[in-house]
């Protein structure tokens, strides 16, 4: 049995991690924490480390230094899907989904990853397989009609408009049942419409109990999701509170002019 986190409490405690590729310092010992039920950004410039800290964490590499504490378990070096089993799941920069397979099948790859049954044996129905597939079935329906998707069900994931992509890819992460959901650059590609309603989906994700740590680059949706928002530059964190905080912070509006983005990628101006 997992014992019950309060909200507010620390449940990702990343201490003084630090990854390497070779001479290039990619993650310079940084630490910073997650809190259950909390919305928390990590943002920064290209190339800050973003998606290193979310391979780190996720078990895609093994740091160089430093600690990884979910809830009670050290997670650094453990493999992905152990790290998943314990409630902490992501979704890709880059697109994932599997472009020939129905946006069902797309679900019933993610809902297995946790069920007893293989995949290829739930996608050929062996006979004492199929309850749990029944089970999963229609878990995968209603994880569907929750992100708005159940009437692409049989439409190839690659056939779907790109903003609807990646929709599949969280309701593929939520099959999951992740405790920790970690989005990386969810919106990147989506127009205002989508961007705007997946930030209401969010909001709804989070309200089931689920708590997010999210990278993403569209700074109206980070400042306006975000309870908490740490700032990476060149492989360190540079600052870290609320919204507010770091909208007024000189150092990070530095942070993004040094590196060409425009004055409104961080400030309202
Ligand atoms: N597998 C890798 N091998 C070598 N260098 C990498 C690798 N992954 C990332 N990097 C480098 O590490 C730095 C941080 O990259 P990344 O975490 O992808 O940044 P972000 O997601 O913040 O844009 C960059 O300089 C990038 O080129
Ligand atoms: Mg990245």
């Amino acid at each position: 049995m997992t014992r019950e986190i309060a909200a507010g409490e620390t449940v990702l405690a990343v201490e003084n991690l630090g990854v390497r590729f070779g001479g290039l310092v990619a993650l310079a010992g940084i630490s910073f924490e997650v809190r259950a039920g909390e919305v928390a950004s990590l943002i920064g410039p290209n190339g800050a480390g973003k998606t290193t800290a979310f391979n780190a964490i996720t078990g895609f590499l093994t740091p160089s230094e430093g600690a990884i504490r979910y809830r009670d378990s050290r997670i650094e070096g453990l493999r992905p899907n152990e790290i998943a089993d314990l409630g902490v799941v992501r979704t890709f920069q880059k697109t994932s989904v599997f472009a020939a397979s129905s946006v069902f099948d797309n679900l019933l790859i993610g809902l297995h990853r946790r069920g007893g049954a293989r995949l290829w044996e739930i996608l050929l129905a062996l006979p004492r397989v199929r309850a749990e597939e029944a089970r999963l079935r229609a878990e995968a329906e209603e994880i569907l009609d929750f992100v708005g998707l159940s009437a692409r069900a049989g439409e190839p994931g690659g056939a779907l408009p790109y903003g609807e992509q990646r929709l599949l890819e969280v309701a593929v992460a939520l099959a999951a049942r992740p405790s920790l959901l970690l989005l990386d650059e969810p919106v990147s590609g989506m127009n205002p419409v989508e961007t705007a309603s997946f930030m209401a989906m969010l909001g709804k994700i989070r309200a089931r109990g689920i708590t997010i740590l999210l990278v993403e680059h569209d700074m109206r949706m980070v400042m306006g999701v975000s309870d908490r928002v740490v700032v990476l530059n060149q492989g360190a964190i540079i600052a870290e509170g609320t919204p507010e905080e770091i909208q007024a912070n000189p150092e990070v509006i530095r942070a993004y002019l040094g590196h060409g983005a425009d004055r409104r990628a961080v400030g309202r101006a």
